[in-house]
């Protein structure tokens, strides 16, 4: 086998720079927070950190709608605190990835206050101005991913302009290659500065369509759904235009060594793999959100590997997300038990795991009562459970106030629990779900099967998901019971012989298995065959 690249071989960490550590006690994290944390990455045995936005920004959705792309918000801090974090990061051997937003800015931009100030201006074009339709209204039917008209009027000029977040989001034009060329210098900037690759964030939506075609109405919209599932995206994106655009970009990062293009996109499988790109010159990981978007039972999840497995071009190197900052928080999905069974999931899959701060701890959803809440997805359309607030709470650290992760007022309430959950509880804490995340880290740095090998999957029945990662190092059975009640399997052959690696309970390493196995409730575990 080829030698595997870093973003191949490696575990990727998602922190969410304003509630990983304040280090200036505003009760808002930031980078020199990050900074000071850390060896809590390397003690948990990842190999790369994504930042989302630490971007001068006003902050309407919390960093991704950027006023300044080459500058940091002060709230995070500054450029010197980021080469401080870069240059700490890179001696402990520790990639950074950074957000790159290059769909939209916030409407105060200067590029965007250019862009609105006449219809004459040169950069009139940078964004995306349409005529009101014959009835005065919008030029079309498209919906804000944040509810309402994804159309703005700008009385001063007369024309609407297009915005798929908040109104003060506005979009980029990427069909104008001046926009293009300046996104890619913003490239350039970070990279230069140290950068080991992107999350391109709303990647898919880059595109839109060239005449601007109304949205068929989706048949499967119900009252209560979020009203971007009022019509389908069929023309406001996911173009075929796009994979030049994402070409191009990859172009940008090639002119680099051993850097990562990541692209956020959420669309069905087939439509997915297509951004790996001619030639897998595309995104290296069109991020894979199977596992955050589907039901927790074996079928289910046997399925999805399977099709995603199958679905793959040849040579597109697979990956799997567990969580981020947009979605509920796994352990408050399928509760704690499962939690342990998920995270021996996510690291045993064939691919790249991306991990969501605190998730290593089981940080759940927490309670926002309707006065602290601040996401602009519950405060637009409040009550349909989309406010993103619950899976964004401070990262817990230990027993100290405000669980160590400010000296001030977080911006967000700390989830109820912290005393107990927290990072130094847990550390002490050798059956933890803490421990079984540093356990199985280890144990797949030290198995090169679980990073290389083929996935075979092992028909199964009830609540068991099994399968087999097999290569000329070895081969090892993962075995996972996804439900309440203890359950033997015959393997028969194909595990004459084996011995436990690792339970998700942490207890029974060692053990050996001679063809039938029993797993308790809720219990996963690894075998090495032979
Ligand atoms: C992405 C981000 C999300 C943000 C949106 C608009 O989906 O992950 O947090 O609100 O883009 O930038």
């Amino acid at each position: 086998m080829a030698e595997l690249a870093w973003w191949q071989s490696g575990i990727i960490y998602q922190i969410y720079p304003r509630s990983f550590q304040d280090g200036n006690g505003d009760g808002i994290g930031d980078l020199q927070g990050i900074t000071r944390r850390l060896d809590h990455l390397i003690c948990l045995g990842v190999d790369a950190v994504w930042l989302s936005p630490f971007y001068q920004s006003p902050m309407a959705d919390f960093g991704y709608d950027i006023a300044d792309y080459c500058n940091v918000d002060p709230i995070f801090g500054s450029l010197a605190d980021f080469d401080r974090l870069r240059e700490e990061t890179r001696q402990r051997g520790l990639k950074l990835i950074l957000d790159l937003v290059p769909n939209h800015t916030s409407d105060r931009h200067p590029w965007f206050e250019e862009s609105r100030a006449s219809r004459h201006n040169a950069k009139r074009d940078w964004y995306i101005w349409r005529d009101p339709a014959a009835d005065g209204g919008p030029p079309n039917n498209w919906r804000s991913n944040f509810g309402g008209s994804a159309w703005e009027f700008d009385e001063a000029t007369g024309q609407y302009y297009y915005h798929a977040f908040l109104k003060e989001q506005p979009d980029l034009n990427w069909r104008n290659p001046a926009v293009r060329e300046a996104i890619y210098d913003v490239m350039r900037f970070w990279l230069d500065r140290g950068a080991d690759g992107f999350r391109v964030d709303v990647i898919w939506h880059l595109m839109k369509d060239a005449e601007f075609r109304d949205n068929p109405p989706n048949p499967g919209f119900q009252p209560g759904d979020p009203e971007i599932r009022r019509y389908l995206e069929v023309y406001s994106a996911d173009q075929p235009e796009i994979h030049d655009v994402i070409a191009e970009m990859r172009h940008v990062l090639d002119g680099y060594a051993e850097r990562v293009l990541i692209g956020e996109i959420y669309l069905p499988l087939e439509r997915l793999v297509a951004y790996y790109g001619a030639d897998l010159k595309g995104a290296h990981l069109p991020f894979n959100f199977q596992l955050v978007e589907s039901p927790w039972n074996a079928r289910t999840l046997a399925r999805i590997v399977e099709e995603y497995e199958r679905a793959l071009p040849a040579g597109g190197w697979p990956n799997w997300v567990l969580g981020n900052h947009d979605r509920p928080r796994i352990a408050s999905r399928v509760g704690q038990p499962q939690a342990r069974v998920a995270a021996m999931k996510l690291l045993t899959l064939r691919g790249t795991p991306t991990l969501y701060y605190g998730d290593e701890i089981g940080l759940e959803d927490a309670e926002i009562p309707p006065d602290l809440v601040q996401d602009p997805a519950e405060k637009n359309e409040p009550g349909l459970g989309l406010g993103r607030d619950p899976q964004r709470t401070p990262m817990q650290w230990d027993r100290s106030d405000n669980a160590g992760f400010t000296t001030g007022k977080p911006w967000l309430p700390l989830s109820p629990d912290w005393r107990e959950r927290n990072v130094a509880t847990l550390a002490e804490d050798e059956r933890s779900l803490l421990t079984l995340y540093r356990r199985l880290i280890a144990l797949r740095k030290a198995t090169p099967v679980l990073v290389a090998g083929s996935y075979v999957p092992i028909e199964m029945t009830k609540d068991l998901f099994a399968f087999e990662r097999v290569s000329e190092d070895g081969r090892v059975v993962v075995a996972l019971n996804l439900g309440p009640e203890p359950e033997t399997v015959d393997f028969g052959e194909r595990l004459a012989q084996g011995r436990i690696l690792l339970s998700t309970h942490l207890d029974r390493e060692g053990e050996s298995v001679t063809g039938r196995l029993a797993l308790r409730a809720d219990e996963g575990v690894i075998i090495a065959v032979g």
